[in-house]
């Protein structure tokens, strides 16, 4: 097991690059089991759930090729099993996006039922009516998720809750059907468009990512593609949010400010000092930081998994602030360990009452998920003394190289064995 450790109190500087979007990557990998060809993905972030999604495909018979440390060449053409590891697929929710490729191109699949954060109730009932709409059968029996169909033909679907989740899985089961798949109040999250924009590259013809009506005509075959990921909204974030707190001048290099927007606009009412230049943006200190409310929402909302990340910077704020989570049931658990650093939090249901505090101190504390886990390295950072950071697991599912990056920045920050 190892910990981080962190001295807090160092304002940080400088600039930090984004990698690959994570919630991009577990989706786009998956998603070259559609194609009849290798296909070459670059800006893949490599993180512990690239590397989970990487394993059960190879142990399925796709050939994996790292052509630098971001950029894989995979060829699924090989896979001969339909069935996935249930060691690694109960290790992450996003497994699920196997199911839906796999039911496309074999009309078969059984995954582990997912693993992932522990953010309360995380039903894939969205995801079954979708394939079941295509003319699939799903059943769960032995832990285990089974799809089968025939063969999958185009229809309407009406998701009832906005879901990234079963939006992609839908259009990855829809892109080889026969004939047309409408999505109906779909999610329009910039990953959502980007698997779209990966799909169309390979030869799909997805329509409509980013509204929430998406059009997916099947088509037979889908060909080699040589395709880029998009930055990660959440990492960017999460410097962002770093260097709010710690009272730094931190440019976030290599984000799309447009998919960034809702933070920003949080960020500049709470009065930090917010520059776009480009594909960059620089973070600053303009003074005090000012309370702010804050509901999370489907973007173009403020996003869930944000959160914990705002909720940090707004305990450092002057005032009281309000913030309600509307996605998730349960996400407030780390507020336990922000309230040991002297945060003053108080939930109830799910709404946060937030009332800032001069400072944070030094403490053991527990990541109890991945995002959870990035407020305690803000906490960390700008608490003073030591703050040991347990159950980094979380983290290393989400963050690429985040020791390098939080030095760099002039923070100080140790990974070690314990
Ligand atoms: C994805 C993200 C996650 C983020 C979340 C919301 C990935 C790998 N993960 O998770 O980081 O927090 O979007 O932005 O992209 N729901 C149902 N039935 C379903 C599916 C979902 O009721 O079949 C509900 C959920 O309980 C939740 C809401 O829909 O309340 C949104 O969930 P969803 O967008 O599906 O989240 P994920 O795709 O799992």
């Amino acid at each position: 097991m190892e910990k981080y450790v962190i001295h807090g109190g160092k304002v940080l500087n400088g600039s930090v690059t984004v990698s690959g979007a994570k919630n991009a990557a577990v989706a786009i990998i998956p998603a070259v089991v559609l194609c009849d060809e290798p296909c070459i993905i670059e800006n893949v972030p490599m993180i512990r759930d690239i590397e989970i999604l990487i394993k059960i495909l190879s142990e399925m018979g796709a050939e994996i090729e790292f052509l630098d440390k971001n950029t894989v060449k995979l060829d699924c053409t090989k896979i001969h099993t339909t069935s996935c590891s249930y060691e690694y697929t109960s290790k992450m929710r996003a497994s699920y996006y196997i199911l839906g490729a796999m039911l496309s191109k074999y009309g078969q699949a059984d995954i582990a039922l997912p693993g992932g954060c522990n953010l309360g109730n995380r039903p894939m009932d969205l995801h079954i009516k979708g394939f079941e709409k295509l003319g699939a059968t799903v059943e769960i029996k032995g832990g285990k998720i089974i799809a089968r169909a025939e063969a999958l033909k185009g229809n309407n679907v009406f998701l009832d809750t906005v879901s990234v989740g079963a939006t992609i899985n839908i259009m990855l089961a829809a892109v080889k059907a026969e004939g047309l798949t409408v999505i109906e109040n779909a999610a329009k999250e910039p990953h959502i468009v980007d698997v779209a924009n990966f799909l169309n590259s390979m030869g799909a013809n997805v329509k409509g990512a980013g509204t929430d009506v998406i059009r997916i005509k099947g088509v037979e075959k889908l060909k080699a593609t040589h395709y880029s990921v998009i930055p990660d909204q959440i990492e960017a974030g999460t410097y962002m949010v770093m260097a709010a707190a710690t009272g730094g001048d931190v440019t976030v290099k290599n984000v799309i400010p447009k998919h960034m927007e809702p933070i920003t606009a949080k960020l500049r009412e709470m009065n930090v000092g917010v520059e776009i230049n480009g594909d960059a943006i620089r973070i600053f200190k303009k003074g005090p930081l000012n309370k702010a409310n804050v509901k999370t929402m489907p973007y173009p909302g403020f996003p869930t998994d944000m959160q914990p990340l705002i909720v940090t910077l707004l305990s450092l704020a002057n005032g009281v602030s309000t913030v309600i989570e509307n996605v998730w049931d349960s996400r407030f658990k780390y507020t336990e360990e922000l309230k040991k650093m002297g945060a003053k939090i108080s939930i109830n249901g799910n709404v946060a009452i937030v009332e800032g505090v001069e400072a944070l101190y030094g403490s053991p504390v527990l990541a109890t998920d991945l995002r959870a886990g990035a407020a305690m390295l803000v906490a960390g950072l700008v608490a003073e003394g030591k703050t040991e950071i347990m159950d980094i697991y979380h983290i290393d599912r989400g963050y690429e190289k985040v020791v390098d990056k939080i030095e760099a920045l002039g923070g100080t920050i140790r990974r070690i064995s314990i």
